[in-house]
């Protein structure tokens, strides 16, 4: 269960960065931002000063609720539909952004989702639509940003780097996942793929890193905490002794995406409340 200590913490106060906006001026594409974590990502952006483009794939309403959140607090935000798995969509997306705010400054690369299934009963279609949209989604956002930071090059009043990758990636690019082996996968490949484009990128001032998120409240495992049988058997796995919620990775993507992180290059920052310290060792194993 969520203490009311925890509840006071993260809920009604006002974040520090949405006093200081360490983001004004800056330009933010999210994926998937119409739930979940990227829904509390982009409101975070949004606070922290950045004019935000929401992405969705089919769930309109919870866009809107994303671009009301933002331009309630000061800062600029437009929707636009796209699914991120197809070039086109993706290239029309960056188009629209292009075409309203000039450039892009930091994408959030975080539209994943899960089809689970015993390893011999996965179809190929459940393989491929996972990685389709986890992995490739990724990379075919991160190459039109990626064209764009090149194209433009460093704006000294804007950021000390030419350009910021967040990719949502999740404990699971480390922690082997028994009935989920295409998302465990998909994870394992965007850890690869945030190291070597950091590698390549980090001469050119461009900064790429990866949240991992342990497990949060939101529409993708539902099954998992919403039932306090659930909850209990999953907090077994959490040493913090909490389910995290959306709003512990908004911080920590406005802190990636600053410029206080210029010197972290090509690493994973896990907001999991411990789940990767071996939490079955917690009584002396
Ligand atoms: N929740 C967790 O415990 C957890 C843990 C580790 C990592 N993560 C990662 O965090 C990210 C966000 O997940 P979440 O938990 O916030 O799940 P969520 O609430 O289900 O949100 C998923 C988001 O991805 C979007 N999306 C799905 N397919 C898409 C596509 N083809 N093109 C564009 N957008 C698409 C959805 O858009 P529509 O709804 O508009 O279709 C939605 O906005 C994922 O990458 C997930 O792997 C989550």
């Amino acid at each position: 269960m969520m203490n009311a200590s925890h509840d006071q913490n993260s809920s009604n106060k006002v974040p520090g960065y949405s006093i200081i906006k360490p983001l004004k001026g800056q330009k933010a594409l999210v994926t998937g931002a119409s739930s979940g974590i990227g829904k509390a990502v982009a409101v975070a952006l949004g606070q922290a000063g950045a004019s935000v483009v929401i992405n969705y794939r089919s769930n309109e309403k919870g866009a809107a609720e994303a671009v009301k959140a933002i331009k309630d607090c000061g800062s600029e935000a437009f929707a636009f539909g796209a699914d991120v798995s197809q070039p086109a969509d993706v290239q029309a997306m960056f188009k629209a952004m292009f075409d309203a705010y000039g450039t892009v400054d930091i994408l959030v690369s975080n539209s994943g989702i899960q089809q689970d299934a015993a390893f011999d009963e996965m179809t190929l279609a459940q393989w491929q639509i996972v990685i389709d949209v986890n992995l490739t989604g990724q990379f075919l956002c991160a190459r039109e940003a990626v064209k764009e930071f090149k194209r433009r090059g460093v704006v000294p009043e804007v950021s000390r780097a030419v350009g910021k990758i967040i990719c949502m990636s999740s404990v699971h690019e480390v922690i082997p996942w028994a009935g989920h082996v295409n998302y465990a996968a998909s994870k394992g490949g965007v850890m690869l793929m945030m190291k070597s484009m950091a590698q390549e990128l980090a001469p050119l001032k461009i900064r790429v890193n990866s949240i991992g998120p342990g497990a949060i409240k939101t529409p993708i495992n539902t099954a998992a905490w919403s039932t306090p049988e659930a909850e209990q058997e999953l907090l077994k796995l959490i040493p913090a002794k909490r389910v995290g919620e959306p709003e512990d990775i908004g911080p920590a993507a406005v802190w990636l995406a600053s410029d206080e992180s210029d010197y972290v290059n090509g690493t994973t920052l896990f907001v999991d409340g411990g789940m990767l310290l071996y939490p079955g060792f917690e009584d002396g194993g």
